[in-house]
Formats: C-alpha cells, sequence, structure tokens
C-alpha cells in the first residue's frame, strides 16, 4: 500500500514544546502536582517509564550481560556516613553560592547572570548579592529517633561509592581477577540550587555507573576502551551523529577524585550539554576507603605477588538526562503532502514504550483484534485501542513514539494477514498473522 512521505519536517527547537507533549502524553510531569509540584522533582508516567526502563535495560544488558569481566550490585541508597567522608564529598562536593540580600533568594555564584529581577526591588535586576560562600550538595537525613549529630546519614549523591565499599566481598563472590568491573543501576540525589531544563538537572536522578579495577600500568588502554564502548552505545541508541560528541575537561573543571574526564555531551535545544562522563578516577577511592575503613582493599598479582591498589575507570551515565536527550532527539513535526501535519517520536523502536498498538478498523473486530493483542503481549509491549477514526489512533501512537501499528480488518478473517504501518515512513504492508511476531521482533530489537 502506499505511503504518505512528509513534505517538511522540522526538528525540537523550543523545549517547551517537548514539556507540553510529556505531560499531555504522560512521559514526564511534576511531582506532586496537585500541590503544585516540588522544584526539581518529577514523575514519569506509563509512557515514560517505559521508555527509561528499556534505557536501562539496554545499558544492563551491554554493560553486565554482555560481558565476563563485569558484574553487578544493587546498594542501599543510605550508606555509613564515613563512606562521603572517604569520598571527599563532605569536604569538597559543594558549589559557591551567593544570597541576595534584598529578595533573600540563592544563587549559584556562576549563575548570577541569569538570575533574573530582584522581587523585593519591583522589575529591576538590582539584586545585592552577599559574598560567595561554599554551600554542600548532599541531601542530608536523619537515622532512628536520635536528634544527635551521629544520627545524620546522606542520601548518596553519586551510585559509585557502594561500590568501592563492596569491591573486596564482590571480586571474591564473584572470582573475579584485575582487571574487572562492577555496575550498578539506582537513584542519586543532589540538593541542586538552581534545578532547571526539565529533568536535565534534578534533585532526585537515575544513575548507570561501572566501576572498571585494572592495573596501574593499564589504565590509558581501559580509559580509551570504554570511552569507545559508550560512544558506541549512544551512537546504538540511535541518537543524530551531529548532536552526539565527546568534550574533555580542562585541568581546572575536574572533579575531586578525577584525573582525566571525558564527557559525552549532546546538543540539547539549550546547548551542548553533558549525558555521561568517562573518569579516570585513579586510586582515589579505593586508597581512601583503605584509609578511612583500616581495611586493605589493595590486591596482590597471584604470579608476580605485586601488591597495589587498583586504578578506577569510570562511565557514569544519567538514566534521567539520556531520556530527556533521547526524547529531543526523537522529536519532529511533519507537513505531510495530505496538509496535514504530525507531532512524531522517532524513539530507536527497541526504546519505544509501546512497541505495536493493534487497532481494528471497526469496533465489531474486537474479538479478533483482541485475540491478536493477547498473542502479542506474550512478545512485545502491546497497546490496545478501538475508539475513534483511524487516523486519529495512528497520530496518537506517532506521538507515543509506537513503531507499528496493527490494523484488524474486515479481510483479515477471510485472508489472515493485517495492515502494518511503520511510523517513520507511514508505509502500509500486509502481512499474514501467522508470521507476524516473526516479522517484528527483529525490528524491535536493540543491537548486541
Ligand atoms: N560518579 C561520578 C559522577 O557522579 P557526575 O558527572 O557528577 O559524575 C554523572 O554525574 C552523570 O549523572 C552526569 O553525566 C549526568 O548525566 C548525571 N547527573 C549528574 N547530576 C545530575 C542532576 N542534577 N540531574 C540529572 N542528572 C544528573
Amino acid at each position: 500500500m502506499g505511503s504518505q512521505a512528509p513534505a517538511s519536517s522540522r526538528r525540537l527547537e523550543r523545549m517547551d514544546d517537548l514539556v507540553a507533549l510529556c505531560a499531555r502524553r504522560g512521559f514526564v510531569f511534576p511531582s506532586s502536582e496537585i500541590y503544585g509540584g516540588i522544584n526539581g522533582f518529577w514523575d514519569y508516567g506509563p509512557l515514560g517509564v517505559e521508555l527509561k526502563s528499556n534505557l536501562k535495560r539496554a545499558w544492563w544488558q551491554r554493560v553486565v550481560r554482555e560481558r565476563a569481566d563485569v558484574v553487578g550490585i544493587d546498594s542501599s541508597i543510605i550508606t555509613h556516613p564515613r563512606t562521603w567522608e572517604a569520598s571527599g564529598h563532605v569536604e569538597f562536593f559543594s558549589d559557591p553560592m551567593v544570597d541576595c540580600r534584598a529578595c533573600k533568594k540563592r544563587f549559584r555564584a556562576d549563575q548570577i547572570d541569569d538570575a533574573g529581577p530582584c522581587s523585593a526591588r519591583e522589575g529591576t535586576s538590582q539584586h545585592e548579592f552577599t559574598e560567595p560562600r561554599n554551600f554542600n550538595l548532599m541531601l542530608q537525613t536523619r537515622i532512628g529517633a536520635s536528634e544527635e549529630a551521629a544520627s545524620i546519614a546522606y542520601l548518596r549523591p553519586e551510585t559509585c561509592q557502594a561500590i568501592f565499599n563492596d569491591f573486596k566481598r564482590v571480586r571474591e563472590v564473584a572470582r573475579q581477577k584485575i582487571p574487572f568491573g562492577i555496575a550498578q543501576i539506582g537513584k542519586a540525589f543532589r540538593n541542586e540550587i538552581n534545578p532547571r531544563n526539565f529533568t536535565f538537572r534534578s534533585r532526585e536522578f537515575e544513575q548507570a555507573e561501572m566501576e572498571f579495577f585494572c592495573h596501574p600500568s593499564e589504565r590509558e588502554r581501559w580509559f580509551e576502551h570504554w570511552l569507545q564502548e559508550r560512544l558506541r552505545f549512544h551512537r546504538d541508541l540511535g541518537f543524530d551523529e551531529r548532536r552526539l560528541r565527546t568534550r574533555a575537561h580542562a585541568a581546572d573543571e575536574l572533579a575531586h577524585y578525577c584525573k582525566v574526564a571525558q564527557d559525552v555531551e549532546y546538543r540539547f535545544p539549550f546547548g551542548w550539554q553533558e549525558i555521561e562522563g568517562v573518569h579516570d578516577r585513579g586510586d582515589w577511592d579505593l586508597g581512601r576507603h583503605s584509609e578511612y575503613s583500616g581495611k586493605d582493599l589493595g590486591v596482590t598479582d597471584p604470579e608476580t605477588k605485586e601488591h597495589f591498589v587498583p586504578m578506577v575507570i569510570e562511565t557514569s551515565i544519567g538514566i534521567d538526562r539520556t531520556c530527556l536527550a533521547l526524547l529531543c532527539d526523537a522529536y519532529a513535526e511533519e507537513e505531510l503532502e495530505n496538509g496535514e501535519t504530525r507531532t512524531v517520536m522517532r524513539v530507536h523502536p527497541a526504546l519505544a514504550p509501546i512497541q505495536v498498538a493493534v487497532l481494528p478498523l471497526s469496533k465489531k473486530l474486537a474479538d479478533p483484534a483482541r485475540a491478536l493483542e493477547q498473542e502479542l503481549r506474550r512478545r512485545f509491549h502491546v497497546f490496545y485501542d478501538e475508539a475513534g477514526n483511524i487516523g486519529r489512533r495512528y497520530r496518537r501512537q506517532d506521538e507515543a513514539g509506537t513503531p507499528f501499528c496493527v490494523t484488524v480488518d474486515f479481510d483479515t478473517a477471510s485472508d489472515g494477514k493485517v495492515t502494518v504501518r511503520d511510523r517513520d515512513s507511514m508505509d502500509q504492508e500486509r502481512v499474514a498473522t501467522a508470521g507476524l511476531v516473526a516479522a517484528l521482533a527483529p525490528r524491535l530489537e536493540f543491537p548486541g
């Protein structure tokens, strides 16, 4: 059957368009909306949670399952508070802040140009700033009923520190030898002063981190290996190459634990920004945790008997940021030759929240359509919709990013075929129901 190539296509230019689509369709929206929201916190709806979990699964598959030299863990979010003294976060993990003496608002010292008008001095930007002071970004909580300082604990600002805490035990139980890696996906928390750009800078977010432990003589080789591996992953996510680049950190940008860092950056509508960091952390973490815990976290080479503290090459991807980049990259507004317009999310089919939509042409076809839906559900994430005209149902699936719509029509009963409509080309083809799973499956796989 015929195609309906778009006459013109426009990419995402204004974040507001994406924010509106995400709320309207239930990808992502403000947390606690009924109370007016809470700055820096977001909820993922039915479509968003699927996108996010598909991204996490693709990462886990690539970094853990496909390799013999990386194993996974799932640690507690709250760790012994000494962890954060050892890691350097209590001492160093802070941003210089200024307060406005007039309106009492607080800003990052490097962002006062964006401070906006001073609410105490009607409409003018005449803030009166204090001298910069360091403000620690870790979120605190208390454990137990005691009000003593000793009860203070931190919500982890990065997921990797538990990997260092657990390094010795995991190496033993997994029977791993250097070089090898430990990976984990989980929530991290930072008391960001100015959360901004939708989910880009949030106070609660997810990271997927992998710490690779190697001999000091091999650190450059493994750094390069992991940087290339991570770039391959981002390309496989389907990002437009022109919006993906790496950027080396200058010496004055490096985090306190870091010797060398390369960011993977995506070009958002608000500029080039980091979505993942590849870091050479040297022996900072294992060295400090050995010192603070009194436990030797060094290893002995079984052949040479050399005892050394392994070097750490880290890959650290923000799951929410990468989801945001995927959503930005996927967004397109197209004018069709018939004069209609459509908004389509061209997200990689393997990451799409809904993989197949089953759409009977008429409600009278509900029985065979429901039977097909049940069969497809065993293999794919399926959505069933029988309401409204078929064009409108296609448009809804385009906005959700559904790669394939399967239409059951009045010929299906006699010829055993359905119409499969491709989201991107809008081409339609007749496919035998019996071979449908086999026809769709390879087109919905993430590359290995
Ligand atoms: N363990 C190293 C580490 O945490 P990072 O560069 O501070 O390094 C890694 O963070 C990734 O975590 C970033 O590339 C970003 O994708 C994500 N990330 C960091 N802060 C974030 C925030 N406030 N909101 C959303 N994602 C954030």
